[in-house]
């Protein structure tokens, strides 16, 4: 291996000389790293800081280079990791992080996670695959305990957020939607199909937090046991439809002549105690972490954000600024940011009552060049 070292949060890492920079990354050098990913791990480990337990069983079941099982085994006391890769290249990387970091509880496993997980079982099993993690979930599934929380990382965003919607209908059974409400909608197909595959299992689930970042969507979920949980969980999928003539949404348990759009999971993306808990003190991207906290923490369960952009072209006003316009609506019922995009929000209201709000407050009409 040619491996250079890198201080990620407070681990030390062997990493690829030849490694992702930026973007989704890539195949090319034989074992895969993405510096730009560290953001994804510290939200990893804070959310495990936030609701794991002494003596926590942990599978990064794809690990690459092990980074985030280190991390997670360095920054997360009491944890006991199993970092494993298929590729056997992987292996010299995971074994040593092990030993830079003096980790005594993370071993390094070169197994497929297939027949890893369907003789071993953890409180936590994270699967991070190139694309989609649809082949991956039901060994992921297999391999969480009573309880336990499941990690899925999605990065094939174009099926996923509607550019490739056959493919999508394909692996997801779901229509996606196009538009400033594709990420929003790829993130709901996700969840949706995580839900789907656990009750198969009688299992249910209740997100802690799920999100769009960069080139990925990503869900953290804790597995709730029983068909009665399961069926709470079918209860919580629906579809939608979107009028862009009114900007009206609506949503339906049915897919019928109107609701086309999904099935999507339409409960929360995250969970309020949990992410309340995380603090982003001493991670890699300390500052984005802590501003991401803030939206998390502050981000609405409304299902579907409103734009500014999806706004002013409707009503050819110019965009007021995000947050007067959150305050004007806070004025009329509730309304927050979104993690999605910063130029959309989230609110309680109808998109009549938005759009009336929206006039009141924007400078004025749209100018044309
Ligand atoms: C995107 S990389 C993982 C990145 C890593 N989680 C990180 O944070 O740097 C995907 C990894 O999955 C591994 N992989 C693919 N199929 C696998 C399988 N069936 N079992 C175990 N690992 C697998 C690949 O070898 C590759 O290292």
């Amino acid at each position: 291996m040619t491996a250079t070292t890198i201080i990620e949060g407070s681990t030390v890492l062997a990493v690829p000389e030849n490694r992702s920079l930026r973007g989704p990354g890539t195949r090319g050098g034989d074992v895969f790293f993405n510096e730009q990913m560290a953001f994804n791990r510290d939200v990893g480990v804070m959310l495990l800081r936030a609701v794991g337990h002494a003596g926590m069983t942990v599978c990064d079941a794809m690990t690459a280079t092990g980074a985030r099982a280190a991390r997670i085994a360095n920054e997360v006391p009491g944890t006991r990791v199993t970092a494993n890769d298929i590729n056997p290249a992987a292996m010299p990387y995971i074994e040593a992080n092990i030993e830079l970091n003096r980790l005594a509880d993370c071993r390094a496993v070169n197994r497929n996670m297939h027949s890893l997980l369907s003789e071993e079982s953890y409180d936590y099993v994270d699967i991070d695959p190139f694309g989609s993690p649809v082949p991956f979930i039901q060994s992921a599934i297999r391999g969480c305990r009573r309880q336990g929380i499941l990690a899925i990382t999605a990065t094939d965003t174009a099926p996923l957020a509607g550019a490739h919607a056959a493919k999508c209908r394909r692996r997801y059974r779901s229509e996606p939607v196009r538009g400033h409400l594709c990420h929003e909608g790829g993130l709901r197909i996700l969840m949706c199909t995580v839900a789907g595959e656990l009750a198969k299992a009688d299992r249910g689930m209740k997100p802690l937090l799920s999100f769009y970042a960069d080139h990925y969507f990503r869900t953290y979920v804790q597995v709730t046991e029983g068909a009665a949980a399961a069926d709470r969980t079918l209860d919580r999928l629906g579809y939608m439809s979107y009028d862009a003539a009114t900007l009206e949404r609506s949503f339906s348990r049915t897919c019928d002549g109107t609701h086309g759009l999904g099935p999507f999971w339409m409960g929360p993306l995250h969970d309020r105690g949990a992410v309340a808990r995380m603090a982003a003190d001493g991670m890699a991207a300390e500052r984005r972490c802590a501003k991401t906290l803030d939206i998390w923490n502050e981000e609405l369960d409304e299902a579907f954000h409103y734009d500014l952009s999806e706004l002013s072209s409707h009503l050819k006003l110019s965009p007021p600024k995000l947050g007067e316009l959150i305050d004007a609506l806070r004025e009329h019922g509730r309304a927050s940011r979104t993690h999605v995009s910063p130029t959309a929000f989230k609110t309680d209201l109808t998109a009549a009552e938005v759009k009336s709000v929206y006039a009141s407050v924007s400078p004025g009409s749209v100018r044309r060049g």
